[in-house]
């Protein structure tokens, strides 16, 4: 039941939290299951932001998820606030994805690869670009001790690597 709810969006989010684990050296593994299902209540709680990362924590249960994994899950949509570098990771990680896949969509050659910080940094200031990933959040990044233009390049390498899924 839990597999069949993870979407794309959370292969990508998975695919730049064990960039970013690597990067700053934590558990890939740790770090990766977290972003895979962070949003895994998506489609039953898109109405209803208030409920959202909560019926997770009910479908999780049984599998007595490690609390600090729920924090980060809880703290992505701002339920609860950031403190660990999971939760300032998944945070600002979420964001970035999107954005990402925006990135490369508008891109002539439609590919992640041919993304340069020039170009993610320049989609970065234009406010209607992708307006529903939060430049705010993204910017969290410095709170893991990263300038915004490396951050967006970890994220880009991670998905990269499943740039097959992601035709991209
Ligand atoms: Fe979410």
């Amino acid at each position: 039941m839990v597999v069949e709810k993870i979407g794309i969006n959370n292969l990508s989010v998975e695919a730049g939290m064990r960039q970013l684990a690597e990067h700053l050296g934590e558990d890939i593994e740790f770090w990766g299951l977290t972003g895979l299902l962070h949003d895994l209540d998506y489609n039953e709680t898109k109405d209803d932001e208030a409920r959202h990362t909560y019926l997770t924590a009910e479908w999780l249960t049984q599998h007595a998820p490690p609390q600090e994994m729920m924090h980060a899950i809880h703290a992505h949509p701002g339920h609860v606030s950031c403190e660990s570098r999971l939760d300032w990771s998944l945070y600002c990680v979420d964001p970035a994805t999107g954005f990402l896949v925006a990135c490369a969509l508008m891109h002539p050659d439609k590919k992640l690869a041919s993304l340069d910080s020039d170009f993610m940094i320049r989609r970065f200031h234009e406010k209607r670009f992708a307006a529903g990933a939060l430049r705010e959040n993204m910017q969290a990044c410095s709170h893991l001790g990263l300038e915004l233009p490396d951050f967006l390049l970890i994220v880009r390498d991670g998905m990269q690597k499943i740039s097959g899924i992601l035709g991209l």
